[in-house]
């Protein structure tokens, strides 16, 4: 997957650019708050359909402005002519966004999500490591809803019904019973969804989790052996928290070691796990009014060396942990879906030492980079055409 280039109208600060970039490596560089992310943010849009930095829509047009178009050509590996992507965002919420193939309108963002691949870092993903569960979670929830439609609908049909069953439980709470077959409802069919959810997200780990180690091998050189592990209600606490099948059911987490294999499909996961938990103790939740059991409480483990990261890893340490979940991500990205996706860096390059920084942009392949940067020395002695852009102002021009 490529991306060949972008032609922004009143996004963000810049207010009419093209910017075209090669098939190997583009650096964006400039000083602080010229726009490189900015225009970073404009390449990623279609791969996600919204910002990466949780920027909602309106937020990406130019202050003052009434609308931004953001178009980007997009290319398949292989493929001689590029797809073109556009997106009119208007700032009158009484309108919709509108969105073009080709030129073509089409229903929605959701109908090209999947044209343009695209993996990206930025400082703040060290939080993958350090930080609390959601964004560990939301790491699965992009990457695997960017391989699976399926996954997504299960995904979107849960917390559909976690809504509904958190507001049943705040009119409990009231006084207004609720009757009992909607609670064995509710664990019915969100045991059911969670319990494919389950399976996808610890697939994907697996998947993962092999990649993620021979990179960090590769990247650090480092004798040190990361592992990753699931931890969710949907699973049954076991002796040695490597079999999902076993019995002895308790309130907590289940935890499973990623292993290694191939592929979605092959697990199952028993939803009479998770069913039991929802109705054990309705109770306890009307007075936090809200579910505390289900996949929006699943974590990933991250170990170095049988040791948890987030407690024992040096920044270093976690930064390259970080990176190499990120790149890994990338690898399976091709693997099943077939694209390399594109490599987006944001404001990392300058963090890594030189030999990590070598690694990253010397041994990804015929991958196309795109990264920024606030120091074009760095490039210097990177061996590979460089595409040097510089930005200033929200104007980007090349070197
Ligand atoms: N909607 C917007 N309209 C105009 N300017 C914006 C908008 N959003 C952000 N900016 C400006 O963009 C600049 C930051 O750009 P950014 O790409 O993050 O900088 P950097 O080059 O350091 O990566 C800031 O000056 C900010 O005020
Ligand atoms: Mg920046």
């Amino acid at each position: 997957m490529k991306c060949s280039g972008i032609e922004l109208t009143d996004f963000r600060n810049i207010k009419e650019e093209r910017a075209e970039f090669s098939d190997g490596i583009n650096v964006l560089w400039g000083k602080n708050a010229q726009g490189k992310s900015n225009a970073l943010e404009a390449v990623y849009y279609f791969a996600r359909g919204r910002s990466f930095r949780g920027a909602k829509d309106r937020d990406l047009i130019r202050f003052g402005s009434d609308f931004t178009r953001i178009k980007s050509v997009c290319r398949k590996d292989g493929a001689s002519y590029g797809t073109t992507l556009e997106a009119v965002i208007p700032s009158d919420e009484k309108q919709k966004k509108k969105i073009f193939r080709n030129g073509a309108p089409v229903s929605g963002i959701g109908e090209v999500i999947g044209d343009f691949r695209a993996v990206l870092f930025c400082p703040a993903h060290l939080s993958l490591v350090s930080g609390p569960p959601n964004g560990r979670r939301t790491f699965l929830d992009i990457a695997i809803s960017q391989l699976s439609k399926e996954y997504m609908s299960y995904l979107a049909d849960y917390k559909r019904l976690l809504l509904q069953r958190n507001a049943a439980l705040k009119t409990e709470a009231k006084g207004d019973s609720v009757p009992r077959e909607l609670w064995e409802t509710f664990a019915e069919q969100m045991s059911r969804s969670a319990s494919r959810i389950a399976a996808y997200r610890y697939e994907y780990m697996s998947m993962l989790s092999e990649r993620m180690s021979r990179l960090f091998r590769e990247m650090s050189g480092d004798a040190e052996r990361p592992s990753l592990s699931f931890t969710s209600h949907s699973i049954r606490k076991t002796g040695d928290g490597a079999n999902v099948y076993t019995d002895e059911g308790d309130e907590e987490r289940g935890e499973i070691e990623a292993d290694s294999f191939d592929g979605f499909g092959n697990t199952r996961i028993d939803p009479d796990c998770l069913y039991e938990k929802l109705l054990s103790d309705i109770e306890r939740e009307m007075k936090n009014g809200a579910t505390l059991w289900g996949p929006h409480k699943d974590d990933i483990r991250i170990r170095l060396n049988g040791k948890e990261a987030k407690y024992f890893a040096s920044q270093g340490q976690m930064r390259s942990l970080a990176l190499t979940m990120k790149l890994s991500e990338g690898e399976l990205s091709h693997a099943i879906g077939g694209e390399r996706p594109v490599i987006l860096l944001d404001d990392v390059l300058s963090e890594l030492d030189g030999d990590r920084r070598a690694f990253v942009l010397g041994s990804l392949g015929d991958r196309q980079i795109i990264v920024t940067s606030c120091e074009p020395s760095l490039f210097e002695n990177v061996g590979k055409d460089v595409n040097l852009m510089h930005v200033e102002a929200g104007r980007i021009r090349r070197m």
